[in-house]
């Protein structure tokens, strides 16, 4: 008897980040163009769903997307433009991705048809993920309106929501057809969601790019004074290196390595703590900072260099710590997210640390009393050198 037949077949995905500004204004042909070039067979469906937040500070827009799609004639644009809640509310809560599944099925919404959501992060995670289940996978196109997700999220290949507090608990790998970064949503953040999203930045410069940290450390007071067109060359670097890396690596994580996630163990646990209070990027900093800290400690790191991780954060008036970070070491809450991190990740837990500004390293285990002695320190303000 024969009892063996082997498979193996791979998947290409390409997809491009648009960059422009005023998305929606008749004069930008980007979308039009978009979607006459795609246009292969009959006219395919457009559901839009808008972050709340976004819709409040942008009220012209919801108009401004039927005045753009409705004379188009290759997309047929759903007349029922749905805003969802923004932030981590849409992704604690189910009935948000049940509601656009229903929305999938009262239009018609085929596999053809495109979803397209406009957002922050949270707000493309969740209908990133409903786009994704709902008929095995609609076209997505992702209309990103923070830094973060204008800079890394968006372009990325995850979409997920929260379970009973754990963030990402449930979600998929499935990359966008296309993004759209449109610099005017930046414009009506507050100065809290603008300069949070800078830590991904600060992030990944710090694990593969030496240059563009020092660029950011250049000009972290520009960035802090809301320079528009620094802020266009922070995101444009920002999501090319994250786009290099998924294309270069392990796009759907098989392997236990994240590199990306640089900071991001303690992250999780802080925003869960807060009840999502601290915002994803100022956690990703206090996460940035910790490992910094934690990286000299241990001696893989020069002290100079995390002091100057620590100023550039603060420069860039991110935070570095958070009181909900301390506690007694039986059950310190970093300890409890280092295990709750290795859970997520499954396999052999793999942490991103810095050997030098702009090198990565990964090693497999996190020491508790040093995990301890990072947190004290920031917490005590302690600086690494004199
Ligand atoms: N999928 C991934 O790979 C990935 C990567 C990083 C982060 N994330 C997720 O992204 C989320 C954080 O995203 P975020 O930092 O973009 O914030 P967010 O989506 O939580 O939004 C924060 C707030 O800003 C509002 N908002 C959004 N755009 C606005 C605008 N232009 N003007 C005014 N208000 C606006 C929202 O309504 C919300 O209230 C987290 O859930 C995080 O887990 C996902
Ligand atoms: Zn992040």
């Amino acid at each position: 008897m024969k009892s063996i037949i082997k498979q193996k077949f791979s998947v290409s995905y390409q997809y491009d980040i648009h960059f422009t500004s005023g998305l929606f204004t008749l004069e930008n042909r980007l979308l039009s163009r978009f979607f006459a070039e795609r246009l292969d067979g009959p006219v395919p469906k457009l559901l839009v769903a808008v972050d709340e937040g976004v819709a409040r500070c942008h009220p012209t827009l919801v108009d401004q997307i039927r005045d753009y799609l409705n004379p188009e004639p290759a997309v047929q644009l759903v007349s029922d433009i749905l805003v969802v809640p923004g932030g981590e509310a849409i992704k604690n809560h189910r009935e948000h991705v049940d509601r656009i599944i229903e929305a999938v099925d009262r239009y018609g919404i085929d596999r053809h048809s495109y979803i397209m959501a406009i957002g922050g992060g949270a707000v493309l995670d969740a209908i990133g993920y409903a786009t994704a289940v709902a008929h095995r996978g609609i076209r997505h196109l992702r209309v990103p309106t923070t830094v973060l997700s204008q800079n890394d999220s968006g372009m990325g290949v995850k979409n997920g929501i929260n379970y009973r507090g754990k963030k990402n608990f449930v979600g998929t790998f499935s990359p966008p057809v296309a993004v759209f970064n449109d610099n005017r949503f930046l414009l009506t953040l507050d100065d809290r969601a603008w300069a949070s999203g800078i830590s991904e930045a600060v992030k990944v410069a710090l694990i593969k790019d030496a240059a563009f940290f020092d660029w950011i450390e250049a000009h972290a007071g520009s960035l802090r004074r809301r320079d528009g067109e620094v802020m266009d060359e922070l995101i444009f670097r920002c999501a090319e290196l994250h786009l290099q890396h998924i294309a270069g690596a392990d796009p759907f994580e098989f392997g236990s390595s994240r590199p990306l996630d640089f900071g991001h163990w303690s992250a999780h646990k802080l925003e869960q703590l807060s009840g999502f209070e601290v915002l994803h990027g100022e956690a990703v900093a206090i996460g940035i900072a910790l490992d910094t800290v934690y990286s000299a400690i241990v001696g893989l790191l020069p002290p100079q260099d995390a002091q100057r991780v620590l100023s550039v954060l603060q420069a860039l008036e991110l935070p570095i710590f958070h009181p909900l970070l301390g506690g007694a070491a039986a059950d310190h809450p970093l300890l409890a997210g280092l295990e709750e991190f290795r859970e997520h990740l499954g396999g052999r837990l793999t942490i991103m640390l810095l050997s030098a500004i702009g090198r990565g390293v990964e090693v497999h285990e996190l020491e508790a009393e040093n995990v301890l002695r990072a947190a004290a320190a920031l917490q005590e303000g302690v600086h690494l050198v004199n």
